[in-house]
């Protein structure tokens, strides 16, 4: 039985009625409008923003890459770390003199930092200029808020759903039409001691697996070859909707059903958790046509005491073997990890756990994080929180070491020919091309406009740390 309420045909027709008002309001207005989303966060957040993105279309905004223009601003935020959270409040303060120069302009904030009490009441009494507030599990609420904040010429609220909901059907607008992010579950229930997630993002709801499998059918067909399935844990996919007679139909089954999917595409997938990740998940990769042989399964310490401490149940033997296993059938799989320094308590030997973990593994790349105490985590209020300068001596040191691995593990690539889909000119420098591998590295080279969204045969002549450089041969 699904613990959560997927929102019927019904529901989401009235939330289409109210896109239509807002639509009717714009076109009435005689002028064009603009909408600007500014989104901070992981990729479920991009995501959600592409949805966001969608309504404003829908509603009759043009999406548009300044907020000086704009007539309304949703600001879509992270809660994950101190930094996100300020980052954000900065942001919707610099908006202050829009709305003075335009009254009219309606600001708007979602997302994981609002669904905090004490971030709403900061928005709430400093930030009165905005609008109103919205949470990620009430997206589709936004046209509703708009007309509602238009009409009653009040802030509003919007209160955090009694009931996890889930909303099929909302309009998409996608970043890109070659790479697409598909979630397949939303929120968490590990309560990671250091991690404010589950409380901002609600228990597991895993979408219907015909709903997933038809979205990924469209995108294939609509041309896209690179496909993240996004989700806090997708290992624990469909652990929420077990059926009556005990069936399950989880991750693996998932990914396998995906896979026949007819096309030239890759499937990948972000995050997985060690504690569920499965041979047969792993089996599935192997023996797949489209899932790419790459893995991001965050191990967050090398010590047993301290992956203890976090919740994150397994050890270091436990990480090790699903290693040991994917690489066993997966040779050419690229692992990656996300990895927190000076969680408290974190003592100079179970930092050494870690850099030891990172020798034994050889991660390809890793995501490393300064611990930030979270409001209301269980390992904000534990005693022995590391001094500042401790955590950001051993963050540099575990970079050190990670970028020698990083470093190391890339020469074998030196002089093969890689298969990289072309992402187009690099953000860092105009002149060079950028694409990814099956592993998601790097790959920089010279290209032309026209190889955008395409795979192209690659021969790496150079290997570097953060970067692979190699020669075009199509
Ligand atoms: N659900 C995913 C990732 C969630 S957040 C998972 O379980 O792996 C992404 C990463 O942010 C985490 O893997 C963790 O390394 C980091 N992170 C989460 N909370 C943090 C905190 N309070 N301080 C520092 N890093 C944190
Ligand atoms: Fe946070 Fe842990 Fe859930 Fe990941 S699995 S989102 S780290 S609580
Ligand atoms: Fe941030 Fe929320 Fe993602 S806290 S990392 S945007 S789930």
């Amino acid at each position: 039985m699904r613990k959560y309420k997927i929102l019927s045909e019904c529901e989401m027709k009235k939330h289409s009625e109210y896109i239509e008002k807002v639509r009717t309001m714009n076109l009435n207005s005689g002028v064009d409008k603009y909408a600007y989303i500014q989104t901070f966060g992981c990729q479920q957040n991009v995501a959600d923003s592409e949805r966001i993105a969608g309504m404003c279309e829908a509603m009759g905004y043009t999406v548009c890459d300044t907020p000086d223009v704009a007539d309304i601003i949703v600001v879509n935020t992270c809660a994950i770390r101190e930094h996100a959270e300020k980052r954000a409040l900065s942001i919707i303060g610099q908006f202050k003199h829009l709305k003075a120069k335009k009254p009219s302009l309606i600001i708007a904030v979602c997302g994981c930092m609002v669904a905090q009490e004490h971030r709403r009441n900061d928005i709430k009494f400093r930030y009165p200029y905005v609008d109103f507030i919205f949470g990620a599990s009430s997206l589709f609420r936004l046209p509703q808020l708009i007309v509602e904040r238009v009409q009653k010429q009040k802030r509003l609220y919007c209160p955090e759903e009694k009931e996890y909901l889930v909303a099929e059907g909302m309009p998409v607008r996608r970043e890109s039409n070659f790479k697409a992010w598909v979630s397949v579950m939303y929120g968490c229930n590990n309560f990671c001691t250091y991690c404010i997630v589950p409380y901002v993002r609600g228990r597991e709801r895993s979408r219907r697996p015909e709903d997933i499998i038809s979205e990924v059918g469209e995108l294939v067909f609509a041309g896209y070859k690179d496909i993240t399935l996004l989700g806090q844990n997708v290992n624990s996919y469909g652990k929420d909707a077990i059926g009556d007679d005990g069936e399950t139909y989880d991750f693996a089954d998932l990914l396998s059903d995906i896979d026949k999917i007819e096309g030239d595409y890759y499937i990948r997938f972000m995050t997985s958790h060690p504690k569920d990740a499965s041979k047969k998940l792993i089996d599935v990769m192997a023996s797949s046509k489209h899932i790419a042989h790459q893995f991001h399964l965050p191990m967050q310490s090398g010590s047993d005491e301290v992956l203890k401490k976090m919740n994150r149940r397994y050890d270091t033997e436990r990480y090790m073997g699903i290693v040991e296993y994917m690489r066993e059938k997966m040779p050419d799989v690229t692992i990656s990890s996300d990895i927190i320094v000076g969680f408290p308590g974190e003592t100079e030997e179970d930092f050494q756990g870690t850099l030891d973990m990172l020798s034994r593994v050889r991660f390809d790349m890793t995501y490393s994080f300064i611990y930030s105490p979270r409001n209301g985590t269980p390992a904000a209020k534990m005693e022995d929180q590391i001094d500042d300068k401790i955590k950001s001596e051993r963050f540099d040191r575990l970079l050190e070491l990670q970028n020698r691995i990083a470093y190391e593990k890339n020469q074998p690539l030196f002089g093969t020919v890689q298969k990289v889909l072309c992402d187009g000119r690099s953000k860092n420098n105009e002149n060079v091309f950028s694409g990814r591998t099956e592993g998601n590295k790097i790959v920089l080279f010279e290209g032309n406009d026209s190889d955008t969204g395409k795979f192209l045969n690659i021969k790496i002549t150079r290997a570097d740390t953060f970067a692979l450089y190699g020669e075009k041969l199509n």
